[in-house]
């Protein structure tokens, strides 16, 4: 890792998402088949606390390939998709096509989302590996509160930032459970591998990143200052994807084993907008 800036931070992470496009959509972490033969990809925690979508205008921030997106449209919700990855954009509509649900997806980074995307959602809602992507949350806060109809509210479940400071290069309890980062660093940290979480057989040629870290002190207080009223914060103990090699898998989560320390892995939030 270095932090060196480029000029443009978000071309390397752009290349990096086109080329992991079409690996996802082919990739059993995703379970497109599954998504086909009539399945959802939202999980537990996700599907509980989102509550009831039937009938609600809900725009899904960094909506990928849109299977997430196509999921709630699945139970009812009027889907909006945004994520700036012109191929993600294009297998999300594609996806759609062939499974016969309606939504609209469009291409655009999340601080265009309220040029982009418009106002007068119910729900603006995302998820699962999200905010690293991101330089600045006010920015981001203030196009979720414009996004939103009053009334409505801002749905997120996300990696904790207590997850970036472990050893994730170790594979045992002592070694992935040992903090070797800050919890508060400054971005973009530019990060180079090639690995794929969803397909870790694949080499990625677009290996760079830029990932900005942010606490959730950061998360909690630019929503807040963007006008929203924060309805929960809660903390997890499970994350959806493998955060470092020795947590193990449970159901459709991972968890730290036995004899690990219980940490916050994960988190989700919600917050109004009166
Ligand atoms: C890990 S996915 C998160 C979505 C979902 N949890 C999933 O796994 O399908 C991250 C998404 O963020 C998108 N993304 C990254 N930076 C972005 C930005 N600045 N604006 C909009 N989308 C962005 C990427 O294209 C990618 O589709």
């Amino acid at each position: 890792m270095s932090t060196e800036i480029s000029p443009d931070p978000f071309a390397a992470n752009l290349a990096r998402w086109e080329e992991q496009v079409d690996i996802h959509v082919g990739s059993d972490f995703y379970r497109v088949k599954e998504f086909r033969a009539g399945g959802t990809s939202l999980d537990p925690l996700v599907l509980s606390e989102i509550g009831d979508v039937r009938g609600k205008r809900l725009l899904h921030l960094q909506c990928h390939f849109g299977l997430d997106s196509l999921s709630l449209a699945r139970l009812g919700a009027e889907i909006t998709g945004l994520d700036f990855s012109p191929k993600a954009i294009a297998a999300a509509r594609k996806l759609a096509e062939e499974t016969g649900v309606a939504a609209r997806f469009v291409e655009a980074r999340v601080d265009e989302a309220a040029a982009k995307a418009g106002p007068g959602y119910d729900i603006v809602f995302t998820s699962w590996g999200v905010l690293m992507w991101l330089p600045d949350l006010d920015v981001w806060a203030k196009n979720i509160a414009e996004c939103l109809a009053p009334g409505g509210f801002f749905y997120i479940a996300e990696g904790h930032p207590m997850l970036w400071t472990l050893d994730d290069e170790g594979t045992t309890v002592a070694e992935n459970f040992r903090i070797v980062r800050s919890y508060f660093l400054e971005g973009p940290q530019q990060w180079e591998n090639a690995h794929d979480y969803a397909e870790p057989s694949i080499t990625l040629r677009h290996f760079k990143s830029n990932e900005w870290q942010h606490t959730l002190g950061e998360v909690v207080t630019a929503l807040a200052a963007a006008g929203l009223r924060i309805e929960f914060l809660h903390e997890h103990d499970k994350l959806v994807w493998p955060g470092v090699p020795s947590l193990e898998k449970s159901g459709p989560y991972y968890m730290a084993p036995d004899g690990a320390p219980r940490l916050p892995l994960s988190y989700s939030l919600k917050a109004r907008k009166d």
